[in-house]
């Protein structure tokens, strides 16, 4: 489970860090409903709506970078896709995966968040408030 660290996750600009929170308790319902052992068919539902929330949040990540003409671009775009990427693979093999995965697809997906975040959506944010955003 994640929880949530203004100091350790926050990078200072109002929406992103709302995003990420959202990004969060998803993660966190994803958690929960594999440790009450929901079907397979539940789980996908629940990846389906992590899917869509990640490529919103990160559409407005990439509008940011777009408008500020952020040196990172590029490479943190190809981040964005490797994260959709790796969701799309969790989706297509939960329904193989037997209980002793439970643990490590939690702690898979706390890493897919809380990681992105430190490495790249940090540098981000101390160059989108370096330019005024809040
Ligand atoms: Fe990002
Ligand atoms: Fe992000």
């Amino acid at each position: 489970m994640i929880k949530w660290d203004p100091e350790t996750h926050g990078v200072g600009i109002r929406e992103l860090d709302e995003q990420h929170q959202r990004l969060a308790e998803l993660i966190n319902r994803i958690g929960e409903a594999i440790n009450n052992g929901d079907d397979p068919e539940s789980l996908r539902s629940l990846l389906d709506v992590l899917v869509q929330f990640s490529e919103f949040h990160f559409f407005t990540e990439e509008h940011y970078m777009a408008q500020y003409g952020y040196h990172g671009e590029a490479s943190h775009r190809q981040g964005h896709h490797h994260l959709v990427d790796q969701l799309l693979t969790l989706r297509q093999d939960i329904a193989t995966k037997d209980k002793a995965d439970a643990q490590h697809i939690i702690d898979f997906l706390g890493y897919w968040l809380t990681q992105h975040i430190l490495e790249m959506d940090r540098p981000l944010g101390y160059w989108l408030r370096a330019k005024g955003v809040k």
